[in-house]
């Protein structure tokens, strides 16, 4: 099948698909993303994605690209283009195009558009879910404004490939203080002996998940208490239950945490119930299923 991307303005052959060399989102990494899942052919959580978009852009003082309702269409086009039913579209926003130089570009300069969309069969992630994860602890070298979605994701592109090689799904950073902050493309969590969920607060040292927004609501529905704090990578090795989440994972239980064996070793109950019942409360978004 041809996968097709949308480039600034076109729908082009995914092979054939290019940017300009001087877009400063390849030059700078200036730039911001968002990843949003696709499930039954809608997009999950879509008007979160778009107010996290805005506020990833207004941070870095980037237009966007175009109106909301504009890239909303855009999105669902790209996933009808490439007949995606469950999987995932990324769309990806930089500074612009421009002679290249540290400072912004000129004010008229607008800033660029590239939306892909691929399919991931449900079963992947569902398979890797009954058996759980193995997550690894790295230092964070990241910047302090990991708050925003940008594109400058080297630390986590190493931390990551670090974790493959160690035989391991995701690699979690450890602050300075010996806390958890969150792994390099997913949210932390820990369970506590008496049921409570564990994940850090978003003021600082995290990117505000939508997957963990949804995890809030859903628990608080559920009557599951949060305890919003600060966890060190000890208490993880000593919890419960321990998962991430994401757009692209939704929730995946950990099951070891460097060389120890988190609860049983097996996929904690609480992380495999939160993983079945959240698409009851994440919002779907009509794709192209109404086109
Ligand atoms: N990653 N933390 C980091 C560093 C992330 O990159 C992500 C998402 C998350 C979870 O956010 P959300 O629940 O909104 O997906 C937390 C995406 C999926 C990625 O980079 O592919």
């Amino acid at each position: 099948m041809s996968r097709f991307a949308y480039v600034n303005g076109h729908y082009a052959r995914h092979a054939d698909a290019a940017i300009h060399i001087e877009d400063r989102g390849y030059q700078f990494a200036d730039g911001v993303y968002e990843v949003c899942e696709v499930r039954g052919g809608r997009l999950i959580d879509e008007r979160l994605h778009m107010d996290r978009l805005e506020r990833s852009l207004a941070e870095l003082r980037i237009a966007m690209p175009m109106s909301r309702a504009a890239l909303g269409a855009v999105l669902r086009e790209t996933v009808r283009r490439n007949l995606v039913r469950d999987g995932m579209v990324y769309l990806q926003v930089s500074r612009g195009v421009a002679p290249r130089n540290h400072l912004f570009p000129a004010a008229d300069t607008a800033p660029a558009l590239v939306v892909t969309a691929k399919s991931v069969a449900r079963t992947s992630g569902d398979t890797r879910a009954e058996s759980g994860v193995a997550v690894i602890s790295v230092p964070d070298n990241r910047w302090e404004r990991v708050d925003i979605k940008t594109v400058s994701l080297l630390p986590n592109v190493l931390a990551k490939q670090k974790a493959k090689e160690a035989g391991a799904y995701e690699a979690w950073f450890v602050d300075k203080d010996g806390n958890v902050t969150e792994g390099s493309s997913t949210n932390a969590w820990i369970v506590t002996a008496d049921g409570a969920l564990v994940t850090r607060p978003a003021t600082g040292g995290i990117l505000k998940g939508i997957t963990r927004t949804v995890i809030f609501e859903l628990a608080a529905r559920s009557g599951l208490r949060i305890e919003e704090r600060a966890f060190s990578i000890e208490e993880a090795k000593a919890a419960r239950e321990a998962f991430i989440t994401a757009a692209t994972t939704v929730v995946m239980p950990v099951v070891r945490i460097d060389d120890q064996a988190i609860g049983n070793g097996s996929p904690g109950s609480i992380a495999t119930d939160l993983r079945r019942q959240f698409h009851d409360f994440a919002e779907e978004a009509a794709a192209w299923s109404r086109g």
